[in-house]
C-alpha cells in the first residue's frame, strides 16, 4: 500500500510543478501522505491537487452534538498555531467541519475524513467515531501540531485526499497498575489524554492488589485509610476518593474512552486483608506488604463476610461506574485451592451481575464456566490455554493480552533501566509483531473481543517511568487492535513508528528510542 502511495504522490509533485503558476494553492503541499498515520486508516485515496492549509481565519464548523469533539479539537490546535479556530455552527471559506450523521461502512466507531484545499470534513455516526478522525487529522498535520506554544514559522499543510477507516475490533485497552505504585488522578489523566491518540479506547485500571487498596468503599473505610497508606518499596501509597474516580471516569469519557475497574480476588488481596481482620481465615490481620512478590493471599472463601464485603465493594463500585464492565481478576490464585476458586468465583459472579454489570477476569476465570457475557483477558505466554479455548466455543469474548507481547511493563533488553522480564524481554518489533486471531489455539478472530497492553508498576512510579515503558510499544498494541490484519507489516510500519518520535517529542513524552527504529 505504501509503495502506490507513493507513486501517485511522484505523480502528484510532477503535477505540482506543472500546475504550479496556474494554482498557486496547490504549491502548498506536504511530504506527508495519508497513510502516515498510526494507527495504519483502512483505506486511503490521495489527492495530492488537494492540500489544505490552515490558516489564521480556519474554523470548526461543528452542531451541538459534535461540539464537546470540536472543543477537543480546538484545544489541541490552538496552542501551537496561535490561530483563534473558533467553533461555530455553521461556516464557509476555511473550514475543519465535524459532522455527526449517516455515515456509511465506518460502523459505531469509524470516520471518513475529506481533505480538499477548502478544509477538511470527518463524518461519522457517532461522537466516537468524530473523536477517531480528529486523531488521524492530527497526525496527518506537520509533528509540531503538538507544540505547547506558536510555531511561528510551520505550514499546517494537510495532505489531500479521502480516508475511510473503522477498528478490526471494539475493544482497544490499555491497563495501568495504580496498586504497585500509586499514581495521582492528574498523573492518570496525562496517561489517557497519551493512549487516546492511538484510538484506545478502555483504561482498565488495576485497583487493589496485595500492596495497595486504590479507591474509597465508603462502607469499609479501613481500605483505603489503611490498605491504600504504602505501596511497593515503602512508600505513602495513596487511594482515590469515590469523587475522584468518577472525575477520573469523566475525564476518561471526554477522551472517549471507558474506565474498567478491577478489584483482584481471590488472591493478590493482601492489602483488603490487612485492613479488616474478619476477613481472614484465621481472624488474624496479616501486616501490610511492600514487596513484589505474588499468590500469597487469598480472601476467606468458607466465611459469610467475604461475600458481604464484596458485595458492597461491588455495589459502590458499580455505582460510580458507567461502563457495563467490571473487571474481578482471578489470577494467580496461588493460596486458594482449585475447589476453593470454583466456590468463590460461583458466589461472586453473581454479585457482578446483580449490580448490573457483567465481569472481566484473567484468563484463569475461564476455568469456572462463567456466563458468556465474562470476557477472560488471556495473558499466559505459550498461546495455549484450554479453558480459555473451552470458554470462546462456549460463546465468551476473549481479550489478547499475552505477556510476552503486550506486557508493557516487560524490559525491552537485559539493559532497560525499568521494568521486568519474567515473559523475557519484549522489544519494540516483538510487541507488535502478532495476530490476535491467532495469539491463542483454538481462539479466532470473531471470538477476540480486542486487545490490551497491560502495564504493571513494581518498578514504576511517575509518568515519565510510564512513557518510557509504554511508547512506543503501547502504539503498536494499538495498532494490532485497529487496523487490518492485511496491513501489517513491521517494515512500513517502522517508518511510521519512526515518525511518532518528534510528536512525542514536541508532547514531551519519555519514550524509548529503540535501536530496531530508525528515528526521525
Ligand atoms: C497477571 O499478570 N498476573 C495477570
Amino acid at each position: 500500500m505504501r509503495r502506490r502511495v507513493s507513486l501517485a504522490s511522484l505523480f502528484g509533485a510532477a503535477l505540482l510543478v506543472l500546475t504550479a503558476f496556474a494554482q498557486p494553492a496547490s504549491a502548498e503541499g506536504t511530504s506527508k501522505q495519508l497513510t502516515d498515520v498510526i494507527p495504519i486508516p483502512v483505506d486511503a485515496k490521495p489527492n495530492p491537487r488537494a492540500d489544505f492549509r490552515l490558516d489564521p481565519a480556519t474554523v470548526i464548523v461543528a452542531d451541538r452534538n459534535a461540539r464537546q469533539v470540536a472543543d477537543y479539537l480546538g484545544g489541541l490546535l490552538r496552542p501551537s498555531t496561535g490561530y483563534r479556530l473558533p467553533v461555530v455552527s455553521r461556516g464557509g471559506g476555511s473550514t475543519i467541519e465535524l459532522d455527526l450523521g449517516p455515515t456509511a461502512k465506518v460502523g459505531d466507531q469509524g470516520y471518513r475524513l475529506d481533505t480538499d484545499r477548502h478544509g477538511v470534513t470527518i463524518r461519522a455516526n457517532t461522537t466516537d467515531g468524530l473523536f477517531a478522525g480528529v486523531q488521524t487529522l492530527r497526525q496527518l498535520l506537520p509533528a509540531s501540531i503538538e507544540a505547547k506554544s506558536v510555531q511561528r514559522h510551520a505550514r499546517w499543510v494537510v495532505p489531500g485526499g479521502s480516508i475511510t477507516d473503522y477498528p478490526r475490533f471494539g475493544y482497544r485497552g490499555a491497563m495501568l497498575d495504580v496498586a504497585r505504585h500509586f499514581f495521582t488522578p492528574d498523573q492518570v489523566k496525562l496517561y489517557i489524554d497519551q493512549i487516546a491518540q492511538y484510538k484506545i479506547n478502555r483504561l482498565h485500571l488495576h485497583l487493589a492488589d496485595d500492596q495497595g487498596w486504590r479507591i474509597q468503599i465508603k462502607s469499609w473505610p479501613n481500605l483505603t485509610a489503611h490498605g491504600g497508606s504504602t505501596e511497593v518499596g515503602g512508600g505513602a501509597g495513596g487511594y482515590y476518593t469515590q469523587d475522584q474516580y468518577k472525575d477520573l471516569v469523566a475525564y476518561a469519557a471526554s477522551r472517549h474512552i471507558t474506565i474498567i475497574p478491577e478489584i483482584d480476588m481471590p488472591g493478590h488481596t493482601n492489602a483488603a486483608l490487612s485492613s479488616y481482620a474478619e476477613l481472614n481465615c484465621d481472624g488474624v490481620a496479616p501486616p501490610l506488604y511492600t514487596g513484589t512478590d505474588v499468590g500469597f493471599s487469598s480472601f476467606c472463601v468458607d466465611k459469610d463476610i467475604t461475600y458481604k464485603f464484596l458485595d458492597d465493594v461491588i455495589r459502590e463500585l458499580a455505582a460510580i461506574t458507567p461502563g457495563k464492565y467490571l473487571h474481578i481478576g482471578g489470577d494467580e490464585a496461588h493460596a486458594t485451592t482449585p475447589a476453593d476458586y470454583q466456590t468463590f468465583m460461583g458466589k461472586v459472579l453473581p454479585i457482578v451481575a446483580k449490580y448490573g454489570k457483567f465481569a472481566e477476569g484473567w484468563n484463569e476465570i475461564a476455568s469456572v464456566n462463567p456466563p458468556v457475557t465474562t470476557v477472560p483477558q488471556f495473558w499466559d505466554t505459550d498461546g495455549q490455554d484450554a479453558a480459555t479455548a473451552a470458554a470462546a466455543a462456549r460463546g465468551n469474548k476473549i481479550l489478547m493480552s499475552p505477556a510476552n507481547k503486550a506486557y508493557i511493563d516487560q524490559q525491552y533488553n537485559p539493559d532497560s533501566p525499568l521494568g521486568l522480564h519474567w515473559a523475557g524481554y519484549v522489544e519494540v518489533q516483538d510487541s507488535y509483531d502478532w495476530d490476535p486471531a491467532t495469539a491463542v489455539q483454538g481462539v479466532s478472530e470473531n471470538q477476540v473481543a480486542g486487545v490490551e497492553a497491560p502495564l504493571w508498576s513494581e518498578t514504576i512510579t511517575d509518568n515519565h517511568d510510564i512513557e518510557y515503558l509504554a511508547f512506543p510499544r503501547l502504539a503498536g498494541i494499538a495498532e494490532i487492535g485497529w487496523s487490518p490484519q492485511s496491513t501489517h507489516d513491521w517494515n512500513t510500519y517502522r517508518e511510521r513508528l519512526a515518525d511518532q518520535g518528534p510528536r512525542w517529542d514536541a508532547e514531551g513524552i519519555n519514550f524509548y528510542r529503540s535501536p530496531q527504529v530508525d528515528w526521525k
